[in-house]
Order: structure tokens, then C-alpha cells, then sequence
């Protein structure tokens, strides 16, 4: 199974439900559809409508994080993993790097993903180097730790996908070379075994993934799909994402 995630970041409105729409009919009579499960992961503002009209559909609601704590508390503003849950989201986004950049530590990270993972949402674990760590060639040293740190074997791994997103890559328009990637995907899956039991969870890549690039990355069969942002916005673009992933 490939995923197709949409991160639609601070985006949208109620009636940002008719792009949805157009993407829910193209699924609906693509041949390929088995093959594949589309994800969209709108601001928290509209998760509770979007999940409701498409509860009995093959899209699927996300969310893009999730506080550290599982129920309730009193943070302001935050918004745990049971709330998105009961509103209908099935996966989460976390540790994206927005988000690590605005001050979530691994600690935080952890909490997310168990408490996620506690009330049954898929999480979509975000990882990736900066411009710096790259030109250091310390790329597989910074990954490894953002997974350790956060990941652990009694996690179920069924319920764990990872998204490799490169920040230099993100909204650049730039993407890593095809054999760079590979490796990439390659070793980020040998850690994954290392936790888990030798069996790694899925493996995403997310950066500037357009209709064009995703011929050359459709080469990688290693690399389980895409989370996808600025192009998830148009209908048009994501559906030819996974026309042309699949042509
Ligand atoms: P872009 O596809 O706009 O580069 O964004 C990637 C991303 O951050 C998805 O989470």
C-alpha cells in the first residue's frame, strides 16, 4: 500500500471541501485505486467537517500535530490526540519540522507519538535534515537520533509511518538526487529494523513533490509515498501526482 498524504499546512476554509471532493471523484473510479490510500491533514479548524462527510469514503482525515498530553488539561490553545480522534481524524502528523522549529524537543515528541498511537491514530513521524547537517554529510547521523530519541520497540509499528522531509527541500522547489535518496530511505529503514524487531514501518518522502519530480521519484520503489504540501492545495496537481506515479 503507498500513501498520498496532503499536508495542507494554515490553509483552508469550510468550503476548501469542494478540492477534496474533486480528488474523492477521481479515487473513486481509478483503476489504480487499491493501490493507494490519500490522506489530507487540514488545519484542526476543519477537521471535525471534513472527517464527517467523509467518514464512509476512501479519503482520509488527518491531523497535522497533536499536544503532548493525551486527554485534557489546562494548556491553552492545545489540542490533544483524544479530542482529534473523537472528531473524527485517523492519523497525525508529528514532529514536523514547522513544528520543531517552533520548540517541540524529542521528549515531546515521544509523549505525541504514544499517546497518538494510545488512541489509535496512525502516526505520520516527520524526519529530515537541514542545509547545514547535509553539507556536513551528517544527514544519517541526525536521523538516526531523531529516530531513537522518540521511537521505541513497544510501539506498534503498524501504526507508525515515517516521512523523510529534507527541510531544504521543503517549499524550495529542490529535491535530494535519486541515488542519494535511495540510500537515504535505505538506512533510515535499517534503523527502523533496529527498533522494531528487523520489520520496518512504512517510509514516506516529503519535499517539493510535484507532477514532474514524481516520475523520477516513482523509480524508488523502496520509498512507500509521499507527504505532499503546497501541491495539495490543487486538485488538479495532487490527481496528477498519482496519475502519473501510477502512468
Ligand atoms: P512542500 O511539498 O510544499 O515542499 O511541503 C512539504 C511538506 O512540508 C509536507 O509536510
Amino acid at each position: 500500500m503507498k500513501y498520498f498524504i496532503g499536508n495542507w499546512k494554515m490553509f483552508g476554509v469550510p468550503k476548501s471541501i469542494n478540492i477534496l471532493k474533486s480528488i474523492n471523484s477521481f479515487n473513486l473510479f481509478d483503476k489504480n485505486r487499491n493501490k493507494y490510500q490519500i490522506v489530507i491533514t487540514p488545519p484542526y479548524t476543519l477537521i471535525h467537517f471534513f472527517a464527517k462527510y467523509f467518514k464512509k469514503k476512501l479519503i482520509k482525515i488527518g491531523s497535522q500535530n497533536c499536544f503532548y498530553k493525551e486527554k485534557y488539561s489546562s494548556n491553552t490553545s492545545a489540542i490533544s490526540p483524544y479530542m482529534i480522534k473523537k472528531v473524527g481524524a485517523k492519523f497525525t502528523l508529528v514532529g514536523h519540522s514547522d513544528n520543531r522549529a517552533e520548540g517541540d524537543t524529542d521528549k515531546m515528541l515521544k509523549e505525541k507519538v504514544k499517546h497518538a498511537l494510545k488512541h489509535n491514530l496512525k502516526v505520520v513521524f516527520c524526519i529530515g535534515e537541514n542545509k547545514k547537517q547535509k553539507k556536513n554529510n551528517s544527514t544519517n547521523r541526525v536521523l538516526k537520533n531523531q529516530l531513537i530519541k522518540v521511537l521505541e520497540k513497544k510501539f506498534n509499528k503498524n501504526n507508525i509511518i515515517i516521512a523523510y522531509e529534507p527541510i531544504w527541500s521543503i517549499g524550495t522547489g529542490k529535491i535530494p538526487n535519486e541515488q542519494d535518496l535511495s540510500n537515504t530511505v535505505f538506512f533510515i529503514k535499517k534503523i527502523l529494523k533496529q527498533i522494531f524487531n528487523n520489520k520496518s514501518p512504512a517510509v514516506l518522502y516529503g519535499g517539493s513533490v510535484d507532477e514532474n519530480n514524481i516520475q523520477m521519484l516513482k523509480q524508488l520503489r523502496e520509498i512507500d509515498g509521499f507527504l505532499i504540501g503546497g501541491a495539495s492545495k490543487s486538485p488538479k496537481k495532487f490527481i496528477d501526482i498519482i496519475k502519473n506515479y501510477y502512468k
